[in-house]
């Protein structure tokens, strides 16, 4: 079966060229510190892994996964925190890693979890930023494309846990959803 988008948003080269930048401001922002990043399953998991080739500095990494409840089109702000993580987080410097950042409940849930376990700073780094949909007042340290209110697959994302393994982002076809 063909794939049938509306369009292709963000190429596969012009990804690639924005997680190395992301990766250089990265690496130099934290020379002094010891960095902990975290992968947010599942949709941050090729953005992560791709990004934390591009850091030239060492880096621990390890695992969250975070689930909201209500609908696809819009969540109810709650997030349940599902702990998968085997590092230390007291005194520890956290890069959080988002493939979106829509209305902020899941990053804000997130980062409040890390605090509350002791974190010594939290930052967050999300490929996409969807500022339009925004209902917290959650601001990125590190974005890499602004997008607007379109349905996005691709690149760890998905629709009905499909087009996750695509190396581009693309808007589906209304058909399609
Ligand atoms: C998606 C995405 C972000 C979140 C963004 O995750 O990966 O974590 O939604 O939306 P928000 O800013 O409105 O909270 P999803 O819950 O679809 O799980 P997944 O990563 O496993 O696909």
């Amino acid at each position: 079966m063909a794939f049938d988008f509306e369009k292709i948003l963000i190429e596969k080269h012009t990804i690639e060229k924005r997680v190395i930048e992301l990766g250089k401001k990265i690496s130099s922002d934290y020379t002094d510190k010891e960095l902990l990043v975290i992968c947010i399953l599942k949709g941050s998991i090729l953005f992560f892994a791709d990004l934390i080739r591009s850091l030239s500095i060492p880096v621990k990494i390890d695992f969250i996964k975070a689930s909201s409840y209500g609908t696809r089109t819009s969540t109810s702000g709650e997030v349940k925190v599902n702990d998968l993580l085997s590092e230390k987080i007291k005194g520890q410097s956290v890069l959080l890693v988002e493939d979106i950042v829509d209305s902020g409940f899941t990053i804000k849930r997130i980062l409040d979890f890390f605090m509350e376990q002791g974190a010594a700073d939290v930052r967050v780094c999300t490929l996409l930023d969807k500022p339009d949909r925004r209902a917290t007042d959650i601001k990125p340290d590190y974005s890499g494309f602004t997008i607007p209110d379109e349905f996005v697959v691709g690149y760890g994302m998905d629709f009905d846990q499909k087009y996750r393994n695509l190396p581009y982002i693309a808007v589906l076809k209304e058909t399609e959803k």
